[in-house]
């Protein structure tokens, strides 16, 4: 394991203590924004701000980019993307689906990665060319191959109420898979793609650090990853699907046909992003 991945880890897991200390307790809970579906609480902040205090310490000269603190530009070939609690609506609720996720990216390329779940214990780590791994055992995606024996799941963005994006595609999966599920935690999809335990996972609406870590475990795992259009995936382009590679490429299939693609491109156009 590199000194990237250890530190990492090191501060995945001390961050994870946080969650753990906080967890079921009476929570500050507020809103960003206007938006009264997106929450924030003390402990994404104090999360974020340990993971940083480790990471900087370390690697003082890299570039940061933490949800709650924004990006901290050293003009570095290297950045941190940290997620410091995805599932914050989860935590509020003490309902247990929630984790860390932190990825180091070079020239916009993910090379090291770790989504910690703390309540389970569990630690997903992957590095550029060495495998994706879940408490040190390799992990790999699954072999599924057929809608209709698929687990899939997906998520909402916050804007679901203007948009109502992904309730069509939602409806269809619904209808022709053998389960959607929807448990509020991104990284932690893109975990169990990684790990065969979900064959596919979609969202329209997504940010860089919901997905950072996450994309180079579909990857190491034997997975696909791209947008939901099909394009090469990127960090920065706001909708994702990852899914072992057969499943990718019926759940493409569908993803493009549908209503949404064609709300999504009306409103935002080819290129645009949110
Ligand atoms: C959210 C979760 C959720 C996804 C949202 C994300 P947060 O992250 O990953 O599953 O549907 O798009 O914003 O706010 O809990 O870190
Ligand atoms: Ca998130
Ligand atoms: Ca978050």
């Amino acid at each position: 394991m590199t000194l990237f991945l250890k530190t990492a880890v090191r501060a995945a897991k001390a961050a994870g203590a946080i969650h753990k200390k906080f967890y079921g307790k009476t929570l500050h809970i507020q809103f960003k924004g206007k938006n009264s579906l997106n929450l924030v609480t003390q402990v994404d902040q104090l999360s974020e701000k340990k993971i940083l205090s480790i990471l900087q310490k370390q690697f003082s000269t890299h570039d940061f980019l933490g949800e709650e603190s924004g990006l901290q530009k050293n003009n570095s070939a290297y950045t941190w993307i940290i997620d410091p609690l995805d599932g914050t609506t989860n935590f509020a609720h003490a309902y247990p689906f929630f984790c860390v996720s932190i990825a180091l990216v070079q020239n916009g390329i993910p090379i090291a990665a770790v989504i910690y779940d703390a309540l389970r214990d569990e630690c997903f780590t992957a590095e550029k060319g060495k495998g994706a791994f879940l408490n040190g055992k390799p992990i790999r995606v699954s072999k599924i191959s057929t809608l209709e024996k698929s687990l899939l799941c997906t998520g909402f963005a916050y804007m679901v109420r203007e948009t109502h994006y992904n309730l069509d595609n939602f409806a269809q999966f619904v209808l022709t898979s053998q389960g959607v599920r929807r448990d509020g935690s991104a990284a932690m999809n893109f975990a169990y793609v990684a790990a065969g335990r979900l064959d596919g996972f979609w969202e329209r609406g997504i940010q860089a650090w919901d997905i950072a870590a996450g994309a180079l475990l579909i990857l190491e795992a034997g997975g696909k990853l791209t947008d939901i259009t099909g394009t090469p995936f990127d960090l920065f382009a706001q909708n994702a699907l990852a899914a072992n590679p057969k499943m990718h490429s019926i759940l493409l299939k569908i993803l493009t046909k549908g209503k949404d693609e064609k709300n999504w491109l009306k409103r935002y156009g080819k290129n645009k992003k949110w």
